[in-house]
């Protein structure tokens, strides 16, 4: 190990290679001594409007394993590259796209709640494919309240807090008749819809009504490699999306593709039930419609829908920015009622890291 002191940053030079770019501000950030630490919880103390932004070493000492940096105020920073490596690695499962040969994974219900590598499996299966089913679940009344301890804190949303989905009971949207729901993702009305939701099936006497879920991340690669100006358009462009009843009443204005920093696809708003008119004279609502023309057949095209049927005590799990839901037109000719209950991503993706962490990965 080789370095380099320029005017910002310390260089690493490693076999004649730059290895790593070290800005002094980041250095002096990143101190991790009991001055620069909450001592009791890890957290930064330091502040770095304490120090000069211009601010530069006296002496800096490299071995192969740690930098060492003294300051001209006499504090040291010790970091090694260990810890600089880690940042490398992936916090989360990689995401698999997929069309409609995929089948979600089933687990048992018992399973998942008691044995921790059981849940280990489930969820990163859960993040990288974005819907799993359990299977063998209670079939009484609000059992989702029970997935809680797993999955983080139920996302209470208007209108109740597990929410009934049959032609008996409050009818305020589309599911609660027994028509065909295109594919849609729940709550585009709200700026941060739920970014999970479970859907357990309680009774399921009817003939039809089979799931259909599309994998939005997959038909939005697509649309952006055949039709990047409609890619653009759609997550340039603010939608309004509207549920309601007598009580409650939820709106949102909020572009159908939501990007990340890095231009990645992080998030998708489709619910042709909830979108409401769009007012005409702002700009580019013509190219906003021929892109949404396509997305709507895209989305509603078989190529991109897997399909399954739910029985009672199947829950179907999916991430909900990502994974679209609907079914298929039921017969009146039994019972069925569906729950619905939404938790969030952050949680669960933070749980697996729990997870594995008390099993020592
Ligand atoms: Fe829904
Ligand atoms: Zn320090």
């Amino acid at each position: 190990m080789n370095f380099q002191l320029d005017q910002t940053s310390l260089k690493i030079i490693n076999n004649k290679k730059l290895e790593y770019e070290l800005p002094f501000l980041w250095i002096r950030d990143n101190c991790s001594c009991n001055d620069c630490r909450i001592k009791e919880t890890q957290e930064k103390r330091f502040m770095l409007n304490s120090v000069p932004a211009d601010l530069k070493p006296k002496k800096v000492d490299v071995n192969i394993k740690n930098i060492k940096v003294f300051w001209p105020d006499d504090h040291k920073t010790t970091i090694s590259f260990k810890d600089i490596e880690y940042l490398k690695e992936d916090r989360k499962p990689k995401k698999i796209l997929w069309m409609n040969d995929f089948i979600p994974s089933y687990y048992d219900w018992s399973d998942f709640l008691q044995k921790n590598d059981i849940a280990i499996d489930a969820i990163s299966e859960f993040i990288s494919m974005g819907a799993i089913c359990i299977k063998n679940a209670p079939q009484t009344p609000n059992s989702l309240e029970d997935l809680a301890p797993r999955l983080g804190p139920i996302r209470e949303v208007l209108f109740e807090r597990i929410h009934n989905v049959s032609v008996d009971g409050h009818v305020y949207n589309i599911a609660h008749t027994s028509l065909e729901v295109p594919p849609h993702n729940d709550f585009a009305s709200y700026t941060w819809p739920p970014s999970v939701q479970a859907l357990h099936m309680l009774k399921n006497d009817c003939d039809g009504g089979q799931s259909l879920i599309v994998d939005g991340f997959k038909v939005l690669q697509d649309l952006k490699r055949d039709c990047p100006e409609f890619f653009e358009i759609l997550s340039n462009f603010p939608v309004p999306f509207r549920e309601f009843d007598e009580d409650n009443e939820t709106y949102a204005n909020e572009p159908i593709i939501r990007l990340d920093s890095a231009n990645e696809t992080i998030g998708l708003r489709y619910s042709n039930q909830l979108m409401q008119m769009i007012n005409p004279q702002k700009e580019d609502v013509d190219l906003f419609y021929k892109a949404y023309h396509e997305l709507c057949g895209r989305i509603n095209n078989d190529k991109y829908k897997s399909q399954f049927r739910l029985e009672a005590g199947h829950i179907l799990l999916v991430s909900a920015h990502r994974v679209l839901h609907g079914r298929k037109e039921f017969m009146l000719n039994g019972k069925r009622h569906l729950q619905d209950a939404y938790y969030e991503m952050d949680n669960i993706e933070n749980n697996l890291v729990l997870y594995k962490s008390l099993r020592g990965n």
